[in-house]
C-alpha cells in the first residue's frame, strides 16, 4: 500500500486530491450554502409597525393576568417554573395518550435538570384527550411529575396552532425567567447537552434568538384535502416568509414576549411552525438557520455524530434508551472522530432516503 502511494505522479495526487474535495463538496454543500449565504435579512427597524411590537413586547406585564390565565388550562402547571433562574425550558408537544413515550423522555434526556450551574427544565404541553380515563390519569400523572401543562381545546392535529399559542402564553407569563426556550416533539431525539453547551457559547445577553432548521420560500398550502389547509384569503404572499421547522426551535425569552404580542393578528389555521415564523417577520425577528438541527430527518445513528447534533426526528423508543446512554456517558469525540462521524451520518441518511425514494417510486409504479 505505502510502495503503491509513493509511485503516484503528480497527476494522479491531484486527481485523488480532486474527488475527495468532490465527495466533501457534495456531502457537505448544501449545508455551507444553507448556512451561510441563504441566511434570512432581518427586517429593517426603521418600520415604525415593527418597533411598535418591540416596544409593546418590552412592556408586557402579565402579572395582573396571572389568575385569569391560569384558569384557561386543564392543568395550568404554575409552580413548575416559578422561583427558578431557568436557563434552558424545554416545552415538548406530546399527545395525551402517550404515557409511556412521556415516561421515556423523562429517563432520557429529559432527565438531564442542570449543565454546569445552569437549570434546565422540561415541560410536556398536552391537549385535552378524548376519553374521560385518559384525562384521569393524566391528572394522576401531573401530580407525581408535576411537569404538565393542558390547554383546555381538543387534542389534535389541527389545533397544534392553538396549543402553540397556549405554551408562549404559558412562557410569558408562568415561566419569564427562562432565558431560552426550546420547543419540540415527542417523536425527536434530542442531545440537550450540545444544544445548552452551544447557547452557553452565545454572548451574554442574546436577543432575537429564534434558531432551527429554516424552511427556505415554502408554498402555502391551498389543498383542501390536506389537514393544514386554510382559506388562501386570510394569506395573500406567494410564499411563506422563513420560519424554522416545528420539529425543534429554540427562541429566547424576548422572542416569546414578541411572538405573543403579535400573536392575535395572524390568523389561527395556519400550521404552526409557520404561525410562529410569520409572528417572529412582523416583529422584525430573522430565523437563524443550523444544520444541527435535522427538522424532519432521521439521522442515522453515530455516537460521535450525535454527540455533535442537537435533533434528529422519528426516534424510536429502543433506540432513544440506547443512543441516549451511549452519547450520556461522559466518553469524549476527538475532533477526528467527530468529523468522521459526520461523514458517516451523512452517507447513511443520504443512503436511506435513497432507499425511501426508490420505494416511493416502486409504489408509485405499481
Ligand atoms: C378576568 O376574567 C374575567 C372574565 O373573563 C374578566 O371579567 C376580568 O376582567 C378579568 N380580569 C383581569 C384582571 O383581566
Ligand atoms: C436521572 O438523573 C439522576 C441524577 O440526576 C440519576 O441518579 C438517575 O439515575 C437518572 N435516571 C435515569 C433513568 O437515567
Ligand atoms: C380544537 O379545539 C376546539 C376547542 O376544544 C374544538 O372545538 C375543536 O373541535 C378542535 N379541533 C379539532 C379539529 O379537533
Amino acid at each position: 500500500m505505502q510502495v503503491a502511494l509513493c509511485r503516484l505522479r503528480t497527476h494522479q495526487w491531484c486527481f485523488i486530491l480532486f474527488n475527495i474535495m468532490l465527495f466533501h463538496a457534495l456531502l457537505f454543500g448544501a449545508d455551507f450554502v444553507e448556512e451561510y449565504l441563504l441566511q434570512s435579512l432581518p427586517v429593517a427597524y426603521t418600520d415604525v409597525k415593527v418597533l411598535e411590537i418591540r416596544e409593546q413586547a418590552r412592556k408586557l406585564d402579565m402579572e395582573s393576568r396571572k389568575d385569569n390565565i391560569s384558569k384557561s388550562y386543564l392543568i395550568s402547571g404554575v409552580d413548575a417554573c416559578s422561583g427558578q433562574d431557568v436557563f434552558l425550558l424545554s416545552v415538548i408537544f406530546s399527545n395525551p395518550a402517550n404515557r409511556m413515550r412521556r415516561d421515556l423522555i423523562r429517563q432520557t434526556w429529559a432527565n438531564v435538570t442542570h449543565v454546569k450551574e445552569y437549570t434546565i427544565l422540561t415541560m410536556f404541553a398536552l391537549g385535552k384527550p378524548n376519553s374521560e380515563t385518559t384525562q384521569l390519569e393524566i391528572l394522576k400523572e401531573s401530580e407525581s411529575h408535576g411537569d404538565i401543562i393542558e390547554g383546555s381545546f381538543l387534542e389534535s392535529s389541527q389545533n397544534q396552532t392553538l396549543k402553540t399559542i397556549m405554551v408562549i402564553q404559558w412562557i410569558v407569563t408562568f415561566c419569564p425567567s427562562a432565558r431560552f426556550v426550546l420547543k419540540t416533539n415527542e417523536d425527536m431525539f434530542v442531545n440537550i447537552l450540545s444544544l445548552v453547551d452551544y447557547l452557553l457559547s452565545l454572548r451574554i445577553h442574546p436577543e432575537d434568538i429564534y434558531m432551527g432548521r429554516v424552511i427556505h420560500q415554502a408554498l402555502p398550502i391551498r389543498d383542501p384535502q390536506s389537514y393544514t389547509f386554510f382559506i388562501p384569503k386570510q394569506y395573500e404572499e406567494k410564499f411563506y416568509p422563513d420560519y424554522c421547522s416545528g420539529t425543534a426551535y429554540v427562541i429566547s425569552q424576548d422572542v416569546a414576549r414578541k411572538v405573543y404580542v403579535v400573536s392575535n393578528q395572524v390568523p389561527m389555521s395556519l400550521p404552526s411552525d409557520v404561525f410562529v415564523g410569520i409572528c417572529a417577520h412582523h416583529a422584525g425577528i430573522a430565523p437563524i438557520h443550523s444544520s444541527r438541527f435535522s427538522g424532519h430527518r432521521h439521522i442515522i445513528y453515530n455516537r460521535c455524530c450525535y454527540k455533535f447534533i442537537f435533533t434528529s426526528a422519528g426516534t424510536q423508543d429502543e433506540e432513544l434508551i440506547v443512543e441516549w446512554r451511549e452519547i450520556s456517558d461522559g466518553k469524549k469525540c476527538s475532533v477526528l472522530q467527530t468529523y468522521y462521524g459526520l461523514v458517516s451520518c451523512k452517507v447513511w441518511t443520504y443512503l436511506d432516503k435513497l432507499k425511501y425514494l426508490k420505494n416511493e417510486a416502486l409504489s408509485f409504479s405499481d
